[in-house]
């Protein structure tokens, strides 16, 4: 490498809903990235801190999206583990991928604040792509989604936005220091969202609210890691009981622009045919 080459910005969760997103726009800015996951190279594995040292080797900055999700138990210290890490390996510019109003995951903000690295957070609401790049794409094409939650309002949050946000975070000036709460434009509940994709998909899609003994059982019987259903239930319980009923100004603030409605990701969604049998 040459001293004009720029190093590689490395992107964890690179493979994923909003890693895939952010590499795209880099590599289309001609910037250098590097996949950091199970499947990259060098592999990546949150599991296997020997694979940490050689994927933030030479980078100049790491997206962290941290897998399985930021909320369980322990995320806090591995995320603060991986970001004192890289700090101590050279690598000073962090940008974290955390949730709304989780304890696990505001813990791991307090960590990556106090790691000494040139940090930005970006606090998402639900991704929208949930629907679409998740667990509930097989219920929505069998044509009924199950979930224990009521008439809560969720504002939805679209994966391209928070890509959007993450390449301004990481190739503008500005952003060091900053706490970014992001969600979409609208609250929705779960049963609006089904309704709005069973319209744009032209198919009619039931909501139904079990409890959540009845969701426990059912995530049970698809053969899911037990840890996927503790997951979900935590979400739904806790942070799903009203604490993130509130929209934020922050994809207005970085990127100049109102975040994208779930009316037209559904829209836009439906049309690659995901939701159709
Ligand atoms: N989904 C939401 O609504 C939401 C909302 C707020 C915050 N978040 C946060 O966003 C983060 C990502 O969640 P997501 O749902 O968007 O998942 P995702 O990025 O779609 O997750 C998949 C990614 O994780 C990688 N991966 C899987 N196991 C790994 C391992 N052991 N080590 C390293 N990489 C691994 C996968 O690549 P390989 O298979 O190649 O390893 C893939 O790149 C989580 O921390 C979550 O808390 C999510």
């Amino acid at each position: 490498m040459n001293a004009t080459t720029p190093k590689p910005i490395l992107i964890l969760g690179g493979t994923g809903k909003t890693g895939r997103r952010l590499a795209e726009r880099l590599t289309a800015r001609g910037l250098p990235v590097r996949i950091g996951s199970r499947s990259g190279s060098p592999r990546f594995d949150w599991e296997v801190p020997a694979t940490w040292g050689p994927a933030v080797q030479g980078v100049s900055a790491v997206y962290i999206s941290y897998y399985p999700d930021i909320a369980v138990p322990g995320a806090a210290e591995v995320v603060d583990a991986f970001a004192r890490f890289a700090v101590a390996n050279g690598v000073a510019r962090l940008v974290l991928l955390s949730g709304r109003g989780e304890t696990e995951a505001q813990r791991a903000e307090e960590m990556l604040k106090a790691s000494g690295a040139e940090w930005t957070i970006l606090r998402c609401a639900w991704f929208s792509q949930n629907f679409s790049e998740g667990f509930l794409v097989e219920p929505l094409l069998a044509g009924e989604v199950a979930l224990p939650v009521g008439p809560v309002g969720e504002p939805f949050l679209d994966a391209d936005d928070i890509a959007d946000v993450a390449e301004a975070a990481l190739t503008q000036p500005g952003h060091i220091g900053q706490l970014y709460e992001l969600t979409g434009p609208r609250l929705l509940s779960f049963a609006d969202a089904v309704a709005e994709i069973g319209k744009a998909a032209g198919r009619d899609i039931r909501f139904v609210r079990i409890s959540h003994d009845e969701f426990t059982a059912a995530v049970a019987s698809h053969d899911l890691p037990p840890e996927f259903g503790w997951l979900l239930n935590e979400l739904f319980t806790q942070v799903l009981d009203g604490r993130n009923e509130s929209l934020t100004d922050g994809v207005q603030r970085v990127l100049g622009r109102a975040p994208k409605d779930f009316s037209t990701y559904a829209t836009e969604t439906a049309a690659s045919r995901i939701w159709s049998n």
